[in-house]
């Protein structure tokens, strides 16, 4: 089949991206990030995208090409021949990434590249509208939950790990913030697809949650 196999979507901080590779892996299919490709945009076009005029804005789009290579977790994207690094990996990157989510023009551009990529292998892919909008057919849909104080903890758990500092308070009202947007847009905003499994990992651990979903894999077939 060339449509992914699996679809995880759910808010900021939820665990997806761990349980994405760690699926692929076990699938041994490639990994899509696609919040890495919001993330790049939003980098790349930086804080005044938000005011260009559509045509303008359009134009720039067409600048940017996105490929994926590697195989099952360690799927490496790349935009415009350069894998994308770890700049984009801050919460400022998030916030804009979620601001030009909003754009018409950039989900559109962004679906046409997702389906373009899913088109040509098969994938586990995460994000807020994969199972929803961008690969409506999928086999396997997953909506991942927890409270925003699980996810706050989470998010704060992998800032430090990584040595970035990280205060509770003000990453719980920067998740809060994102989350509000991303389920009050008017295209493609965050909610579980009708036929999508969801899963509130809030008393869940990473293999607990990977259990929950290979199961529901496994019973599908
Ligand atoms: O998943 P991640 O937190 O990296 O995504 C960053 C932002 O990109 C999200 O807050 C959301 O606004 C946007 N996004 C989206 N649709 C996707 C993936 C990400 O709107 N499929």
């Amino acid at each position: 089949s060339t449509v992914p196999v699996v679809t995880l979507d759910g808010p900021a901080g939820v665990g997806k991206t761990t349980l994405a590779k760690r699926l692929a892996d076990a699938l041994g299919v490639a990994y899509l990030d696609t919040g890495a490709m919001f993330r790049t945009l939003a980098w790349k076009l930086g804080p005044g995208a938000h005011e260009l005029p559509e045509g303008d804005l359009r134009a720039r789009l067409e600048g940017f090409c996105f490929a994926l290579s590697g195989a099952g977790g360690a799927s490496v994207l790349s935009c415009n021949g350069v894998p994308v690094g770890e700049e984009i990996r801050t919460e400022e990157v998030a916030a804009l990434a979620s601001r030009i989510a909003t754009l018409p023009v950039v989900r559109e551009r962004l679906k046409a590249a997702q389906q373009a990529l899913g088109a040509s292998c098969a994938l586990v892919v995460e994000g807020r509208d994969m199972g929803t909008v961008v690969f409506p057919t999928a086999r396997h849909k997953f909506f991942l939950d927890a409270t925003p104080e699980e996810r706050a903890r989470r998010r704060c758990q992998q800032l430090e790990a990584q040595g970035q500092p990280a205060d509770l308070a003000t990453i719980a009202a920067q998740i809060r913030e994102r989350d509000d947007m991303d389920r009050n847009r008017a295209v493609a905003p965050l909610r579980a697809a009708d036929d999508a499994v969801t899963v509130d990992t809030t008393s869940l651990d990473i293999d607990g949650v990977f259990a929950e979903l290979t199961r529901h894999i496994n019973a599908r077939g």
